[in-house]
């Protein structure tokens, strides 16, 4: 695992932001997995400038995310599929028939989890996957007490992460009690990891993934056993290493 410290936000973000234009510049038709959050924003912020001063294409490139709110339609502004068109798609020159997040609304639920596993396979997987960590230890929406082994799915959401997340939203209650989420399997199987951490309330876990054992209780203390996994972790999230 290489760890790469920022002394602030704006510089995780900058090294975040040059280390997946590196792999687009390597494979221009690469396949990236993007995530959400208010830890990615900088990141994308820097690759749009990236792209409107013609220093990175994302003409070729496929971009899968990890996760989304069950029962969230696109439309709404809390949904994931609305943060990525957002906050980044629409911005760049991204296709749409290139960009795949799962349908929080789908019916048939096994059926979309099964397809969107189908669709990372048929595009030759996941070259670069970007995390960013719960302060409970989750990526994606895998949370604490995990299932290593499983592949994209729906999940029930942390009470912490009910709490966390009821900041995007109205009140508590409003916050989806599930999502469906890449599991664990499903991010192992990725290339590479870029995991991204900003401020104190991820010290713990960032401690705990990097230097505490390999277990369920700390979803991303898996990446542990990931061959090639890079963390860019601003100084505060780093201040118990
Ligand atoms: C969310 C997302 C994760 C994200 C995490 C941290 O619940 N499902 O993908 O990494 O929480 O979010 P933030 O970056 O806002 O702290």
């Amino acid at each position: 695992m290489r760890i790469i410290l920022a002394d602030n936000y704006e510089e995780m973000s900058r090294k975040a932001a040059d280390i997946v234009r590196s792999q687009i510049v390597l494979k221009p038709d690469c396949v990236l997995g993007l995530a959400t959050g208010d830890t990615p924003m900088g990141m994308y912020q820097e690759l749009i400038k990236m792209y409107e001063n013609k220093e990175v294409d994302f003409s070729e490139v496929t971009i899968f995310n990890l996760d989304e709110y069950y029962s969230l339609s696109r439309e709404n502004p809390q949904s994931y599929y609305y943060y990525m068109h957002h906050n980044f798609f629409k911005h760049i020159n991204v296709k749409k028939e290139n960009t795949y997040i799962p349908n929080g609304t789908a019916t048939e639920i096994d059926e979309e989890c099964r397809n969107y596993e189908e669709q990372i396979k048929n595009k030759g997987g996941i070259d670069m996957q970007v995390l960013g960590i719960g302060a409970n230890g989750h990526i994606g929406f895998n949370e604490p007490d995990v299932n290593f082994e499983a592949e994209t799915h729906l999940v029930k959401l942390d009470e912490m992460t009910i709490e966390a997340n009821s900041r995007f939203f109205s009140s508590k209650d409003k916050v989806p009690t599930s999502a469906i989420s890449m599991g664990i399997k499903t991010i192992m199987q990725s290339r590479m990891l870029v995991l991204l951490a900003n401020g104190e309330s991820k010290a713990d876990a960032i401690y705990k993934t990097i230097k505490g054992k390999i277990c369920p209780e700390v979803p991303a203390s898996i990446i542990q056993l990931h061959p090639n996994a890079t963390m860019v972790i601003e100084k505060n999230a780093a201040k118990l290493l």
